[in-house]
């Protein structure tokens, strides 16, 4: 037995990582580097979803910088805090989330995770835990991410068609096509508002057909909400997760305040379970905390501690929410001149939140890159954030040729 073990071990200088293949860089972030080496003024970067001030910058919000500076008077200790990270973040936030009704709910419990991906991941373990066999059903397309978290986490994945590229529409028909043949117990990926890549957006009586769905089939939703107060409103946005939520037993709730707090590289999420009992959401809560020191221990506490400041400081609320709501009307001013820029553009105006498809082959993507320093998504994504009110002519120029 030993003889057998340490034949198989590498010997002398044999590299030990050979059975590795290399893996391409992530072709989303590599495009960071790409705008940043390009020389040539005048390149516009529709790339990564990151806000965007009329100046090109990604600012540090201002609330998020008075928070900063309160923690940095008044904080008094950098002792750990669990593996549920902030309760207090998880608890404000979730009034902001769920409505001040459900958030109250004892069959809903939530942590901090370490950004919306650790939201993710951390819902994976769990279903992997509790539903070993089932599938996750994501839209196509999606978050290039979303497909490599779950299968990571040992979750088998499979994909539901939801929007037609070429008319710039949800498919929604094709949608509940795919969905009506969904395993019971399998789960669904909804994006919860400003579908990525997409922009497209549900109809509540869309949502409520969904819902239903869930309900027959014995389904279980998983959204995605990355982009609340980015779309319509905080309200508005979250309408459809708190939709589910009092509709269904069981839902799950993945959250980033990456882009509606600015607070990107500080890693800032949450995951909230919603289970049929009080029991069972208090059970559900020992296995999150159990994953989740399994998987990073405790999550990093600065920036869900500058949501924390915000959210309980009023005035800090009050000020985050006029930012929010002039990011917001930002990128919906975008939206609308774009769609007045090129006929071929109109559907960008009723979409909502930072991003936008383009019906272009992956060539043409390229040639915009190489030709006009125009960045955006291989699969035609745009960051609308990414664009000025000056810089559309510019843009629609260089894409005119491929519509
Ligand atoms: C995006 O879709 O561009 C952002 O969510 C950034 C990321 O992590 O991919």
């Amino acid at each position: 037995m030993m003889n057998a073990i340490v034949a198989t071990q590498p010997q002398g200088d044999e590299d030990i990582f050979a059975a590795l293949a290399a893996q391409p860089a992530d072709a989303l972030l590599g495009l960071i580097a790409l705008y940043r080496n390009d020389q040539r003024s005048g390149k516009i970067d529709l790339g990564v979803g990151v806000f965007r001030a009329d100046d090109g910058s990604t600012p540090v919000m201002r609330s998020v910088k008075a928070a900063e500076k309160l923690l940095l008077q008044e904080q008094t200790s950098k002792s750990y805090l669990g593996p549920e990270g902030d309760a207090i973040y998880a608890d404000l936030l979730a009034e902001i989330v769920l409505g001040g009704e459900q958030a109250q709910s004892d069959r809903i419990t939530g942590v901090q995770t370490t950004g919306g991906t650790g939201a993710l991941r951390l819902g994976a373990e769990l279903l992997k835990r509790v539903r070993p066999n089932a599938t996750v059903w994501i839209s196509t397309p999606t978050w290039p991410n979303h497909g490599p978290i779950f299968i990571e986490a040992g979750v088998a994945v499979r994909s539901y068609r939801f929007y037609d590229v070429a008319s710039a529409t949800v498919d929604f028909e094709a949608m509940m096509e795919d969905l009506e043949h969904v395993a019971a117990g399998d789960i669904i990926l909804l994006h919860g508002c400003c579908h990525n890549p997409t922009g497209a957006t549900l109809s509540t009586q869309q949502w409520r057909i969904i819902a239903n769905l869930c309900e027959e089939r014995g389904l279980l939703p998983f959204i995605d909400l990355a982009y609340q107060g980015l779309g319509d409103g905080l309200d508005e946005d979250a309408a459809a997760t708190r939709q589910l939520f009092a509709a269904l037993p069981s839902a799950i709730l993945a959250y980033s305040c990456d882009k509606n707090f600015g607070l990107y590289r500080e890693r800032v999420g949450a995951l909230w379970v919603q289970a049929p009992s009080p029991a069972s959401a208090a059970i559900v809560r020992s296995n999150i905390l159990s994953l989740a020191r399994g998987l990073w221990s405790m999550p990093p506490d600065h920036g869900a501690a500058i949501v924390r400041v915000i959210l309980e400081t009023p005035d800090l609320r009050a000020d985050w929410m006029i930012e929010l709501a002039e990011m917001r009307s930002r990128i919906n001013a975008l939206r609308t001149a774009l769609a007045a820029a090129h006929p071929d553009l109109a559907f960008i105006g009723d979409q909502r939140g930072m991003f936008a498809m383009l019906p272009l082959a992956p060539d043409a993507v390229v040639a915009m890159r190489r030709e006009k320093g125009i960045y955006m998504a291989g699969n035609g994504r745009i960051n609308i954030a990414g664009l000025t009110l000056p810089t559309i002519p510019a843009f629609v120029a260089g894409l005119a040729p491929h519509l």
